[in-house]
Protein backbone atom coordinates (compact mmCIF):
# COMPACT_ATOMS: atom_id res chain seq x y z
CA UNK A 1 0.00 0.00 0.00
CA UNK A 2 1.52 3.33 -0.02
CA UNK A 3 0.45 6.70 1.74
CA UNK A 4 0.65 10.21 0.77
CA UNK A 5 0.12 13.46 3.03
CA UNK A 6 0.48 16.96 1.90
CA UNK A 7 -0.34 20.46 4.36
CA UNK A 8 1.22 24.19 2.51
CA UNK A 9 -0.36 26.66 1.04
CA UNK A 10 -1.70 25.17 -2.08
CA UNK A 11 -4.98 23.03 -2.58
CA UNK A 12 -4.21 19.45 -1.21
CA UNK A 13 -6.06 17.77 -3.16
CA UNK A 14 -4.79 17.79 -6.93
CA UNK A 15 -1.25 17.49 -4.54
CA UNK A 16 -2.21 14.24 -3.11
CA UNK A 17 -3.57 13.11 -5.76
CA UNK A 18 -0.26 13.24 -7.89
CA UNK A 19 1.77 11.45 -5.00
CA UNK A 20 -0.49 8.87 -5.16
CA UNK A 21 -0.34 8.52 -8.83
CA UNK A 22 3.22 8.28 -8.86
CA UNK A 23 3.06 5.46 -6.24
CA UNK A 24 0.01 3.39 -7.69
CA UNK A 25 2.78 0.78 -7.83
CA UNK A 26 2.54 -0.31 -4.46
CA UNK A 27 -0.76 -1.24 -4.62
CA UNK A 28 -3.86 -0.24 -6.87
CA UNK A 29 -7.31 -2.47 -5.81
CA UNK A 30 -8.68 0.53 -4.20
CA UNK A 31 -7.79 4.42 -3.39
CA UNK A 32 -8.98 7.55 -1.35
CA UNK A 33 -8.13 10.76 0.02
CA UNK A 34 -9.41 13.07 2.61
CA UNK A 35 -9.10 16.86 2.73
CA UNK A 36 -9.20 19.04 5.67
CA UNK A 37 -11.40 21.93 6.60
CA UNK A 38 -13.62 22.65 9.25
CA UNK A 39 -14.86 19.29 8.32
CA UNK A 40 -13.21 16.31 6.14
CA UNK A 41 -13.87 15.35 2.67
CA UNK A 42 -13.08 11.99 1.48
CA UNK A 43 -13.42 10.62 -1.55
CA UNK A 44 -12.53 6.21 -1.56
CA UNK A 45 -13.49 3.88 -4.19
CA UNK A 46 -12.48 0.44 -5.70
CA UNK A 47 -10.21 0.15 -8.48
CA UNK A 48 -6.97 2.51 -9.70
CA UNK A 49 -5.75 5.17 -8.29
CA UNK A 50 -7.00 7.06 -11.90
CA UNK A 51 -10.58 6.12 -11.42
CA UNK A 52 -10.71 8.43 -7.68
CA UNK A 53 -13.01 11.58 -8.72
CA UNK A 54 -10.91 13.79 -6.30
CA UNK A 55 -13.61 16.19 -4.48
CA UNK A 56 -12.96 19.85 -5.36
CA UNK A 57 -12.51 22.07 -2.62
CA UNK A 58 -9.84 24.53 -3.35
CA UNK A 59 -9.75 25.73 0.34
CA UNK A 60 -8.10 22.72 2.03
CA UNK A 61 -4.55 23.09 2.26
CA UNK A 62 -3.81 19.77 4.39
CA UNK A 63 -5.04 16.07 2.88
CA UNK A 64 -3.82 12.66 3.23
CA UNK A 65 -4.61 9.51 0.65
CA UNK A 66 -4.26 5.86 0.29
CA UNK A 67 -3.54 3.34 -2.35
CA UNK A 68 -4.67 -0.19 -1.46
CA UNK A 69 -3.63 -3.97 -2.01
CA UNK A 70 -5.33 -5.86 0.31
CA UNK A 71 -5.15 -7.50 3.29
CA UNK A 72 -7.86 -7.57 5.51
CA UNK A 73 -11.32 -7.09 3.50
CA UNK A 74 -11.84 -7.47 0.10
CA UNK A 75 -11.52 -4.54 -2.27
CA UNK A 76 -14.42 -2.75 -1.69
CA UNK A 77 -15.60 1.11 -1.09
CA UNK A 78 -16.10 0.78 2.14
CA UNK A 79 -12.47 -1.31 2.77
CA UNK A 80 -11.01 1.39 0.92
CA UNK A 81 -9.03 4.00 2.86
CA UNK A 82 -9.13 6.61 4.87
CA UNK A 83 -11.11 5.32 7.39
CA UNK A 84 -12.95 7.90 9.72
CA UNK A 85 -14.07 7.19 13.90
CA UNK A 86 -17.67 7.14 14.66
CA UNK A 87 -17.89 11.06 14.56
CA UNK A 88 -16.33 11.75 10.85
CA UNK A 89 -13.91 13.86 12.42
CA UNK A 90 -10.15 12.37 12.24
CA UNK A 91 -9.23 10.58 8.86
CA UNK A 92 -6.60 7.50 9.11
CA UNK A 93 -4.82 5.82 6.10
CA UNK A 94 -2.94 2.58 7.19
CA UNK A 95 -0.27 0.58 5.68
CA UNK A 96 0.37 -3.06 7.41
CA UNK A 97 -1.64 -5.30 9.75
CA UNK A 98 -2.64 -4.27 13.17
CA UNK A 99 -2.36 -7.85 15.12
CA UNK A 100 -4.81 -7.69 17.63
CA UNK A 101 -7.44 -5.54 16.11
CA UNK A 102 -10.20 -7.88 16.82
CA UNK A 103 -10.02 -7.89 20.23
CA UNK A 104 -10.16 -4.07 19.86
CA UNK A 105 -12.89 -4.21 18.12
CA UNK A 106 -14.77 -6.32 20.24
CA UNK A 107 -14.28 -4.15 23.23
CA UNK A 108 -14.78 -0.87 21.28
CA UNK A 109 -18.46 -2.56 19.86
CA UNK A 110 -19.08 -3.67 23.41
CA UNK A 111 -18.82 0.25 24.02
CA UNK A 112 -21.40 1.29 21.41
CA UNK A 113 -18.60 1.88 17.99
CA UNK A 114 -19.89 0.93 14.96
CA UNK A 115 -17.44 0.14 12.17
CA UNK A 116 -18.52 -0.11 8.36
CA UNK A 117 -15.39 -2.00 6.69
CA UNK A 118 -13.70 -5.14 7.63
CA UNK A 119 -10.47 -3.78 7.88
CA UNK A 120 -8.00 -3.83 10.92
CA UNK A 121 -7.18 -0.23 10.04
CA UNK A 122 -10.24 1.45 11.01
CA UNK A 123 -9.81 0.34 14.81
CA UNK A 124 -7.11 3.00 14.68
CA UNK A 125 -9.76 6.30 14.18
CA UNK A 126 -11.79 4.94 16.58
CA UNK A 127 -9.03 4.96 19.24
CA UNK A 128 -8.22 8.20 18.26
CA UNK A 129 -11.08 9.71 18.31
CA UNK A 130 -11.60 8.27 21.88
CA UNK A 131 -8.48 9.87 22.84
CA UNK A 132 -9.75 12.89 21.47
CA UNK A 133 -12.81 12.72 23.62
CA UNK A 134 -10.84 12.34 26.33
CA UNK A 135 -8.54 15.69 26.13
CA UNK A 136 -5.84 14.56 24.08
CA UNK A 137 -4.56 16.61 21.09
CA UNK A 138 -3.58 14.81 17.53
CA UNK A 139 -0.09 13.96 18.73
CA UNK A 140 -0.16 12.26 22.41
CA UNK A 141 -3.54 10.92 21.21
CA UNK A 142 -1.50 9.06 18.54
CA UNK A 143 0.85 8.61 20.82
CA UNK A 144 -1.45 6.32 23.26
CA UNK A 145 -3.25 5.05 19.85
CA UNK A 146 0.29 3.33 19.15
CA UNK A 147 0.70 2.15 22.54
CA UNK A 148 -2.57 0.00 22.31
CA UNK A 149 -1.94 -1.45 19.05
CA UNK A 150 0.31 -4.55 17.98
CA UNK A 151 2.09 -5.29 14.45
CA UNK A 152 3.84 -3.63 11.80
CA UNK A 153 2.25 -0.21 10.59
CA UNK A 154 2.61 3.39 8.81
CA UNK A 155 0.33 5.52 10.14
CA UNK A 156 -1.09 9.01 9.03
CA UNK A 157 -3.65 10.94 10.76
CA UNK A 158 -5.34 14.31 10.17
CA UNK A 159 -8.57 15.96 12.42
CA UNK A 160 -11.22 18.35 11.09
CA UNK A 161 -10.56 22.02 11.26
CA UNK A 162 -6.59 21.96 11.69
CA UNK A 163 -4.14 21.99 9.24
CA UNK A 164 -1.77 18.86 10.55
CA UNK A 165 -0.96 15.59 9.72
CA UNK A 166 0.37 13.37 12.58
CA UNK A 167 1.97 10.45 11.16
CA UNK A 168 4.65 7.15 12.73
CA UNK A 169 5.65 4.05 11.90
CA UNK A 170 6.67 0.54 13.05
CA UNK A 171 8.79 -1.85 10.20
CA UNK A 172 6.60 0.10 7.30
CA UNK A 173 8.49 2.77 5.70
CA UNK A 174 7.50 6.53 5.56
CA UNK A 175 9.54 9.65 5.00
CA UNK A 176 8.98 13.22 4.82
CA UNK A 177 9.43 15.84 2.55
CA UNK A 178 10.50 19.27 3.22
CA UNK A 179 9.31 22.09 0.88
CA UNK A 180 8.88 25.94 0.81
CA UNK A 181 6.00 26.37 3.29
CA UNK A 182 4.72 23.07 2.43
CA UNK A 183 5.40 19.18 4.07
CA UNK A 184 4.99 16.36 2.39
CA UNK A 185 4.69 12.85 3.85
CA UNK A 186 5.05 9.29 1.54
CA UNK A 187 5.59 5.75 1.64
CA UNK A 188 8.51 6.26 -0.41
CA UNK A 189 9.74 9.57 -2.39
CA UNK A 190 8.81 8.78 -5.56
CA UNK A 191 5.61 10.05 -4.51
CA UNK A 192 6.57 13.78 -4.00
CA UNK A 193 9.99 13.92 -5.86
CA UNK A 194 8.83 16.84 -7.99
CA UNK A 195 8.36 18.54 -5.35
CA UNK A 196 11.02 18.27 -2.85
CA UNK A 197 14.28 16.26 -2.91
CA UNK A 198 14.97 17.00 0.87
CA UNK A 199 13.28 14.49 3.33
CA UNK A 200 13.96 13.03 6.24
CA UNK A 201 13.57 8.95 6.82
CA UNK A 202 11.64 8.10 9.96
CA UNK A 203 12.21 5.44 12.28
CA UNK A 204 10.07 2.84 14.57
CA UNK A 205 9.10 4.51 17.13
CA UNK A 206 9.15 8.21 15.48
CA UNK A 207 6.31 10.15 15.73
CA UNK A 208 5.50 12.98 13.52
CA UNK A 209 4.25 16.45 13.45
CA UNK A 210 3.71 18.29 10.05
CA UNK A 211 2.11 21.54 9.61
CA UNK A 212 2.96 24.16 6.39
CA UNK A 213 6.78 23.79 5.84
CA UNK A 214 7.17 22.70 9.62
CA UNK A 215 7.94 19.16 10.64
CA UNK A 216 8.64 17.80 14.50
CA UNK A 217 9.87 14.35 15.21
CA UNK A 218 9.35 13.08 18.52
CA UNK A 219 10.11 9.80 20.20
CA UNK A 220 9.29 9.12 23.90
CA UNK A 221 7.39 12.65 23.80
CA UNK A 222 11.05 14.32 23.53
CA UNK A 223 11.98 15.63 19.72
CA UNK A 224 14.22 14.03 17.99
CA UNK A 225 16.76 15.64 15.13
CA UNK A 226 17.15 13.81 12.52
CA UNK A 227 19.12 14.51 8.89
CA UNK A 228 17.53 16.47 5.93
CA UNK A 229 19.10 13.99 3.09
CA UNK A 230 18.92 14.92 -0.19
CA UNK A 231 17.36 12.40 -3.21
CA UNK A 232 19.50 12.23 -5.94
CA UNK A 233 17.00 10.41 -8.32
CA UNK A 234 16.10 11.99 -11.02
CA UNK A 235 12.28 12.31 -11.59
CA UNK A 236 12.46 11.47 -15.07
CA UNK A 237 14.21 8.35 -14.16
CA UNK A 238 10.68 7.25 -12.55
CA UNK A 239 8.80 8.30 -15.90
CA UNK A 240 8.30 6.29 -18.49
CA UNK A 241 10.50 7.75 -21.31
CA UNK A 242 8.61 6.84 -24.37
CA UNK A 243 8.07 3.33 -23.69
CA UNK A 244 4.62 2.02 -23.83
CA UNK A 245 4.93 -0.02 -20.52
CA UNK A 246 7.72 0.45 -17.78
CA UNK A 247 8.32 -2.93 -18.01
CA UNK A 248 9.98 -2.33 -21.36
CA UNK A 249 11.45 0.46 -20.54
CA UNK A 250 13.23 -0.95 -17.41
CA UNK A 251 14.36 -3.93 -19.47
CA UNK A 252 15.95 -1.22 -21.88
CA UNK A 253 17.61 0.24 -18.96
CA UNK A 254 19.54 -2.40 -18.31
CA UNK A 255 22.71 -1.51 -19.80
CA UNK A 256 22.74 1.63 -18.15
CA UNK A 257 21.49 0.20 -14.59
CA UNK A 258 24.19 -2.51 -15.15
CA UNK A 259 26.83 0.45 -15.51
CA UNK A 260 25.81 2.13 -12.24
CA UNK A 261 25.56 -0.60 -10.47
CA UNK A 262 29.58 -1.40 -11.86
CA UNK A 263 30.58 1.98 -11.41
CA UNK A 264 33.97 2.68 -9.70
CA UNK A 265 33.40 -0.84 -8.18
CA UNK A 266 35.97 -3.27 -10.27
CA UNK A 267 39.55 -2.84 -9.63
CA UNK A 268 41.42 -4.92 -12.50
CA UNK A 269 44.40 -3.53 -11.27
CA UNK A 270 44.57 -5.46 -7.99
CA UNK A 271 42.14 -8.25 -9.68
CA UNK A 272 39.44 -7.21 -6.68
CA UNK A 273 36.16 -5.84 -6.33
CA UNK A 274 35.35 -2.83 -4.33
CA UNK A 275 32.49 -2.32 -2.46
CA UNK A 276 31.14 0.06 -0.30
CA UNK A 277 30.87 -2.69 2.54
CA UNK A 278 33.15 -3.27 5.72
CA UNK A 279 33.36 -6.68 7.77
CA UNK A 280 34.95 -6.73 11.42
CA UNK A 281 39.12 -7.71 11.18
CA UNK A 282 38.75 -11.39 9.97
CA UNK A 283 35.36 -12.09 9.65
CA UNK A 284 35.81 -13.07 6.08
CA UNK A 285 38.49 -15.39 6.54
CA UNK A 286 36.56 -17.46 9.33
CA UNK A 287 33.24 -17.31 7.47
CA UNK A 288 31.82 -20.77 7.62
CA UNK A 289 28.43 -20.40 5.80
CA UNK A 290 26.67 -17.83 3.57
CA UNK A 291 22.81 -17.81 3.66
CA UNK A 292 20.97 -16.00 1.00
CA UNK A 293 17.27 -14.83 2.20
CA UNK A 294 15.08 -13.75 -0.68
CA UNK A 295 11.53 -13.92 -2.18
CA UNK A 296 10.01 -13.98 -6.20
CA UNK A 297 12.40 -12.87 -8.18
CA UNK A 298 15.50 -12.00 -5.87
CA UNK A 299 15.46 -15.26 -4.71
CA UNK A 300 16.06 -16.27 -8.37
CA UNK A 301 18.92 -13.77 -8.71
CA UNK A 302 19.97 -15.12 -5.09
CA UNK A 303 20.43 -19.17 -6.99
CA UNK A 304 22.62 -17.33 -9.43
CA UNK A 305 24.43 -15.56 -6.69
CA UNK A 306 25.02 -18.64 -5.25
CA UNK A 307 27.07 -20.44 -7.13
CA UNK A 308 29.18 -17.77 -8.00
CA UNK A 309 29.88 -17.27 -4.32
CA UNK A 310 30.54 -21.06 -3.70
CA UNK A 311 32.93 -20.52 -6.72
CA UNK A 312 34.81 -17.63 -5.85
CA UNK A 313 34.92 -17.93 -1.91
CA UNK A 314 34.90 -21.50 -0.70
CA UNK A 315 32.37 -21.08 1.35
CA UNK A 316 29.24 -23.21 1.93
CA UNK A 317 26.28 -21.02 0.46
CA UNK A 318 22.82 -22.21 0.75
CA UNK A 319 19.74 -19.93 -0.70
CA UNK A 320 16.25 -19.90 1.47
CA UNK A 321 12.69 -18.40 0.64
CA UNK A 322 12.65 -16.19 2.81
CA UNK A 323 9.04 -17.20 4.31
CA UNK A 324 10.14 -20.77 4.69
CA UNK A 325 13.61 -19.26 6.66
CA UNK A 326 14.22 -20.86 10.02
CA UNK A 327 17.87 -19.63 11.40
CA UNK A 328 19.39 -23.00 12.40
CA UNK A 329 20.66 -22.51 15.77
CA UNK A 330 22.53 -25.38 15.55
CA UNK A 331 25.66 -23.34 13.62
CA UNK A 332 27.55 -21.09 14.47
CA UNK A 333 26.20 -17.71 14.12
CA UNK A 334 28.75 -15.63 14.19
CA UNK A 335 30.00 -17.54 11.55
CA UNK A 336 27.49 -17.73 9.39
CA UNK A 337 26.25 -13.95 7.46
CA UNK A 338 23.01 -14.36 6.34
CA UNK A 339 22.17 -11.59 3.37
CA UNK A 340 18.60 -10.60 2.35
CA UNK A 341 18.32 -9.92 -0.90
CA UNK A 342 15.59 -7.51 -2.06
CA UNK A 343 14.60 -5.18 -4.70
CA UNK A 344 12.06 -2.75 -2.31
CA UNK A 345 13.90 -3.22 1.12
CA UNK A 346 10.15 -3.55 2.32
CA UNK A 347 9.50 -7.26 1.76
CA UNK A 348 8.10 -8.68 4.69
CA UNK A 349 8.98 -12.01 4.30
CA UNK A 350 12.28 -11.03 3.79
CA UNK A 351 12.24 -9.04 6.85
CA UNK A 352 11.22 -11.48 9.11
CA UNK A 353 13.76 -13.98 7.83
CA UNK A 354 16.68 -11.25 8.55
CA UNK A 355 15.15 -10.22 12.02
CA UNK A 356 15.06 -14.44 13.10
CA UNK A 357 19.25 -14.72 11.72
CA UNK A 358 19.94 -11.33 13.54
CA UNK A 359 17.96 -12.24 16.67
CA UNK A 360 20.23 -15.69 16.58
CA UNK A 361 23.40 -13.62 16.29
CA UNK A 362 24.55 -13.98 12.77
CA UNK A 363 25.90 -11.43 10.87
CA UNK A 364 23.88 -9.90 8.71
CA UNK A 365 24.03 -7.87 5.32
CA UNK A 366 21.22 -6.35 3.09
CA UNK A 367 21.18 -6.53 -0.89
CA UNK A 368 18.44 -4.01 -1.97
CA UNK A 369 17.92 -0.97 -4.57
CA UNK A 370 15.90 1.28 -2.30
CA UNK A 371 18.09 3.70 0.08
CA UNK A 372 16.58 4.62 3.57
CA UNK A 373 14.30 0.81 3.06
CA UNK A 374 13.27 -0.85 6.16
CA UNK A 375 16.15 -4.02 5.74
CA UNK A 376 18.59 -1.15 5.45
CA UNK A 377 17.96 -0.67 9.09
CA UNK A 378 16.98 -4.29 10.21
CA UNK A 379 21.03 -5.23 9.12
CA UNK A 380 24.11 -4.26 9.71
CA UNK A 381 25.62 -3.16 6.68
CA UNK A 382 23.76 -3.04 3.55
CA UNK A 383 24.93 -2.83 -0.69
CA UNK A 384 23.16 -1.33 -2.71
CA UNK A 385 21.97 -2.22 -6.13
CA UNK A 386 21.67 0.97 -7.62
CA UNK A 387 19.29 0.02 -10.66
CA UNK A 388 17.56 3.19 -10.11
CA UNK A 389 13.73 2.66 -9.34
CA UNK A 390 11.49 0.12 -10.85
CA UNK A 391 7.62 0.86 -11.24
CA UNK A 392 6.91 -2.55 -13.56
CA UNK A 393 5.64 -4.85 -10.73
CA UNK A 394 7.79 -7.96 -12.48
CA UNK A 395 11.56 -7.04 -11.70
CA UNK A 396 13.95 -7.04 -14.50
CA UNK A 397 16.88 -4.92 -14.33
CA UNK A 398 16.86 -5.23 -10.58
CA UNK A 399 17.47 -8.98 -11.11
CA UNK A 400 20.36 -8.16 -13.32
CA UNK A 401 21.88 -5.76 -10.50
CA UNK A 402 21.30 -8.16 -8.19
CA UNK A 403 23.06 -10.68 -9.37
CA UNK A 404 25.90 -8.24 -10.86
CA UNK A 405 26.25 -6.81 -7.31
CA UNK A 406 26.22 -9.93 -5.80
CA UNK A 407 28.93 -11.33 -7.85
CA UNK A 408 31.34 -8.68 -7.24
CA UNK A 409 30.37 -9.82 -3.41
CA UNK A 410 31.82 -12.96 -4.27
CA UNK A 411 35.14 -11.27 -5.99
CA UNK A 412 35.21 -9.58 -2.68
CA UNK A 413 35.26 -12.30 -0.21
CA UNK A 414 37.18 -14.71 -2.63
CA UNK A 415 39.94 -12.19 -2.65
CA UNK A 416 39.92 -11.49 1.12
CA UNK A 417 39.89 -15.28 1.76
CA UNK A 418 42.59 -15.99 -0.63
CA UNK A 419 40.18 -18.41 -2.73
CA UNK A 420 40.39 -16.58 -5.45
CA UNK A 421 43.28 -15.73 -7.00
CA UNK A 422 44.28 -12.25 -8.72
CA UNK A 423 44.00 -13.41 -12.64
CA UNK A 424 40.79 -15.13 -12.32
CA UNK A 425 38.86 -12.35 -10.76
CA UNK A 426 40.27 -10.63 -13.17
CA UNK A 427 38.80 -12.82 -15.63
CA UNK A 428 35.58 -12.26 -13.58
CA UNK A 429 36.38 -9.02 -13.74
CA UNK A 430 36.85 -8.18 -17.49
CA UNK A 431 33.35 -10.43 -17.73
CA UNK A 432 31.85 -7.70 -15.61
CA UNK A 433 33.11 -5.11 -17.64
CA UNK A 434 31.66 -6.32 -21.22
CA UNK A 435 28.31 -7.07 -19.15
CA UNK A 436 26.09 -3.79 -20.10
CA UNK A 437 27.30 -4.07 -24.16
CA UNK A 438 26.38 -7.53 -24.31
CA UNK A 439 23.18 -6.70 -22.62
CA UNK A 440 22.61 -4.37 -25.32
CA UNK A 441 23.61 -6.78 -28.46
CA UNK A 442 20.65 -9.01 -27.16
CA UNK A 443 18.47 -5.55 -26.72
CA UNK A 444 19.27 -4.47 -30.34
CA UNK A 445 17.71 -8.41 -31.62
CA UNK A 446 14.31 -7.12 -30.00
CA UNK A 447 12.10 -7.47 -33.55
CA UNK A 448 13.58 -11.41 -33.56
CA UNK A 449 12.10 -12.03 -29.88
CA UNK A 450 9.05 -10.21 -31.31
CA UNK A 451 8.29 -12.71 -34.32
CA UNK A 452 9.09 -15.88 -32.36
CA UNK A 453 6.64 -14.50 -29.47
CA UNK A 454 4.26 -13.99 -32.97
CA UNK A 455 5.00 -17.14 -33.41
CA UNK A 456 4.02 -18.76 -30.17
CA UNK A 457 1.64 -17.14 -28.67
CA UNK A 458 -0.61 -19.33 -28.72
CA UNK A 459 0.99 -22.25 -27.07
CA UNK A 460 -0.61 -24.20 -24.35
CA UNK A 461 2.30 -23.99 -21.89
CA UNK A 462 5.74 -22.83 -22.05
CA UNK A 463 8.89 -24.83 -20.40
CA UNK A 464 12.11 -23.04 -19.13
CA UNK A 465 15.33 -25.20 -18.88
CA UNK A 466 18.87 -24.68 -18.06
CA UNK A 467 21.52 -26.19 -16.00
CA UNK A 468 24.21 -24.45 -13.55
CA UNK A 469 24.00 -20.68 -13.79
CA UNK A 470 20.90 -21.47 -16.58
CA UNK A 471 18.55 -22.99 -13.80
CA UNK A 472 18.26 -19.68 -11.68
CA UNK A 473 17.66 -18.14 -15.35
CA UNK A 474 15.21 -20.51 -16.45
CA UNK A 475 13.02 -20.34 -13.46
CA UNK A 476 13.03 -16.57 -13.70
CA UNK A 477 12.26 -16.40 -17.32
CA UNK A 478 9.27 -19.06 -16.55
CA UNK A 479 8.52 -16.35 -13.70
CA UNK A 480 8.24 -13.56 -15.59
CA UNK A 481 5.69 -15.42 -18.13
CA UNK A 482 3.52 -16.84 -15.51
CA UNK A 483 3.63 -12.56 -14.04
CA UNK A 484 2.78 -10.70 -16.94
CA UNK A 485 0.97 -13.26 -19.70
CA UNK A 486 -1.01 -15.52 -17.17
CA UNK A 487 0.13 -18.27 -19.44
CA UNK A 488 0.96 -21.41 -17.87
CA UNK A 489 4.99 -21.30 -17.82
CA UNK A 490 7.53 -23.69 -15.91
CA UNK A 491 11.22 -23.55 -14.80
CA UNK A 492 13.10 -26.53 -14.78
CA UNK A 493 17.05 -28.16 -14.27
CA UNK A 494 17.02 -29.62 -17.79
CA UNK A 495 18.33 -32.88 -16.11
CA UNK A 496 15.27 -33.37 -14.60
CA UNK A 497 12.64 -32.75 -17.91
CA UNK A 498 13.00 -36.55 -18.40
CA UNK A 499 12.24 -36.97 -14.60
CA UNK A 500 8.79 -36.19 -15.06
CA UNK A 501 7.73 -32.86 -17.05
CA UNK A 502 8.23 -34.44 -20.13
CA UNK A 503 4.95 -36.03 -19.58
CA UNK A 504 3.52 -32.68 -20.05
CA UNK A 505 5.63 -31.90 -23.25
CA UNK A 506 3.23 -31.89 -26.66
CA UNK A 507 3.88 -29.53 -29.74
CA UNK A 508 1.74 -26.77 -28.25
CA UNK A 509 4.27 -26.51 -25.42
CA UNK A 510 7.70 -24.43 -26.56
CA UNK A 511 11.05 -25.32 -24.70
CA UNK A 512 12.87 -22.55 -24.38
CA UNK A 513 16.55 -23.07 -23.01
CA UNK A 514 19.97 -21.53 -22.10
CA UNK A 515 22.59 -22.96 -24.27
CA UNK A 516 25.88 -21.23 -23.19
CA UNK A 517 28.69 -21.04 -21.33
CA UNK A 518 28.17 -21.68 -17.37
CA UNK A 519 25.05 -23.90 -18.58
CA UNK A 520 26.29 -26.95 -19.64
CA UNK A 521 25.24 -26.12 -23.14
CA UNK A 522 25.97 -29.90 -24.26
CA UNK A 523 24.17 -31.38 -21.58
CA UNK A 524 21.24 -29.03 -22.33
CA UNK A 525 20.83 -29.81 -26.08
CA UNK A 526 20.02 -33.38 -25.73
CA UNK A 527 17.39 -32.44 -22.85
CA UNK A 528 16.05 -30.21 -25.31
CA UNK A 529 16.17 -32.83 -28.44
CA UNK A 530 14.34 -35.31 -26.09
CA UNK A 531 11.78 -32.65 -25.92
CA UNK A 532 12.14 -31.94 -29.92
CA UNK A 533 11.48 -35.85 -29.79
CA UNK A 534 8.08 -35.43 -28.37
CA UNK A 535 7.58 -32.74 -30.91
CA UNK A 536 8.49 -29.26 -28.69
CA UNK A 537 8.76 -26.51 -30.74
CA UNK A 538 12.54 -25.53 -29.47
CA UNK A 539 13.86 -22.08 -28.90
CA UNK A 540 17.96 -21.30 -27.51
CA UNK A 541 19.88 -19.17 -26.16
CA UNK A 542 23.48 -19.96 -27.75
CA UNK A 543 26.65 -18.32 -27.56
CA UNK A 544 27.90 -19.89 -30.30
CA UNK A 545 29.22 -23.41 -28.04
CA UNK A 546 27.42 -25.90 -28.92
CA UNK A 547 25.58 -26.43 -32.57
CA UNK A 548 21.62 -25.02 -32.72
CA UNK A 549 20.76 -25.61 -36.31
CA UNK A 550 18.05 -28.23 -35.26
CA UNK A 551 16.30 -25.11 -32.91
CA UNK A 552 12.97 -23.53 -34.37
CA UNK A 553 14.57 -19.96 -32.86
CA UNK A 554 18.08 -19.76 -31.90
CA UNK A 555 18.59 -16.41 -30.46
CA UNK A 556 22.57 -15.38 -29.92
CA UNK A 557 24.66 -13.97 -26.93
CA UNK A 558 28.13 -12.49 -26.60
CA UNK A 559 29.77 -15.48 -24.34
CA UNK A 560 31.32 -13.09 -21.07
CA UNK A 561 31.97 -16.61 -18.40
CA UNK A 562 29.83 -17.28 -15.83
CA UNK A 563 27.49 -13.96 -16.71
CA UNK A 564 26.33 -15.28 -20.02
CA UNK A 565 23.37 -17.31 -18.63
CA UNK A 566 22.59 -13.52 -17.24
CA UNK A 567 22.63 -12.16 -20.52
CA UNK A 568 20.73 -14.99 -22.13
CA UNK A 569 17.73 -14.05 -19.55
CA UNK A 570 17.18 -10.84 -21.10
CA UNK A 571 15.92 -12.59 -24.14
CA UNK A 572 13.69 -14.17 -22.22
CA UNK A 573 12.35 -10.94 -20.10
CA UNK A 574 11.59 -9.51 -23.64
CA UNK A 575 9.79 -12.77 -24.74
CA UNK A 576 7.58 -12.65 -21.72
CA UNK A 577 7.21 -9.08 -22.37
CA UNK A 578 5.99 -9.47 -25.87
CA UNK A 579 4.13 -12.29 -25.34
CA UNK A 580 2.03 -10.44 -23.01
CA UNK A 581 1.53 -7.31 -25.11
CA UNK A 582 0.12 -9.35 -28.02
CA UNK A 583 -2.40 -10.86 -25.70
CA UNK A 584 -2.99 -7.07 -24.35
CA UNK A 585 -2.43 -7.92 -21.02
CA UNK A 586 -1.65 -5.01 -18.64
CA UNK A 587 1.96 -5.37 -17.99
CA UNK A 588 3.07 -3.05 -15.43
CA UNK A 589 0.34 -3.80 -13.09
CA UNK A 590 -0.44 -7.96 -13.29
CA UNK A 591 -3.90 -8.55 -12.06
CA UNK A 592 -3.38 -10.14 -8.01
CA UNK A 593 0.04 -9.23 -7.57
CA UNK A 594 2.16 -6.17 -5.86
CA UNK A 595 5.70 -4.83 -6.78
CA UNK A 596 6.16 -4.64 -3.08
CA UNK A 597 4.51 -6.77 -0.37
CA UNK A 598 4.63 -5.79 3.09
CA UNK A 599 2.88 -8.87 4.85
CA UNK A 600 4.21 -12.18 5.39
C1 LIG B 1 6.72 -9.25 -5.05
C2 LIG B 1 6.94 -8.79 -6.47
C3 LIG B 1 8.04 -9.61 -7.13
C4 LIG B 1 9.30 -9.55 -6.28
C5 LIG B 1 9.03 -10.01 -4.85
C6 LIG B 1 10.22 -9.76 -3.94
O1 LIG B 1 6.15 -10.51 -5.05
O2 LIG B 1 5.75 -8.89 -7.22
O3 LIG B 1 8.33 -9.09 -8.41
O4 LIG B 1 10.29 -10.34 -6.86
O5 LIG B 1 7.94 -9.28 -4.31
O6 LIG B 1 10.42 -8.38 -3.84
P1 LIG B 1 11.72 -7.70 -3.27
O7 LIG B 1 11.41 -6.25 -3.24
O8 LIG B 1 11.92 -8.26 -1.89
O9 LIG B 1 12.84 -8.04 -4.15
Amino acid sequence: CGIVGYVGGEPAGPIVYSGLENLDYRGYDSAGIALVEQELTIAKRTGEVSELDVPDVPGATCGIGHTRWSTHGPPTDENAHPHTGQAGDVAVVHNGIVENYESIKAELADAGHEFSSDTDTEVIPHLLERELESGHDLLSGLERVVDAIEGSYAIAAVRAGSDRIVATRHESPLVVGHGDDASFLASDVTAFLDRTRDVTYLEDGDIASLEAGTVTVYRDGDVVDHDVETVEWDADAAEKGGYEHYMRKEIHEQPVALRQTLSGRIDIERGDADLDVSFPQGYLESLEEIQLVACGTSYYASLYAARLLEQFADVRTTVEIASEYTFDGGRDPWRTLVIAVTQSGETADTLGAIRRAGGAGARTLAVTNTLGSSVTRETEDSLFIRAGPEIGVAATKTFASQVTTLALLAVEIGRKRGTLAATDARAVLENLRELPGAVQQVLDEEARVLEGAERFVDADAFFFVGRQFGYPVALEGALKLKEIAYDHAEGFAAGELKHGPLALVTGETPVLSVLTEGARPGETLNNVTEAQTRAAPAIGVTDGTVETDSLDLALEVSEIGHMTPLVANIYFQLFAYHIADLQGRSIDKPRNLAKSVTVE
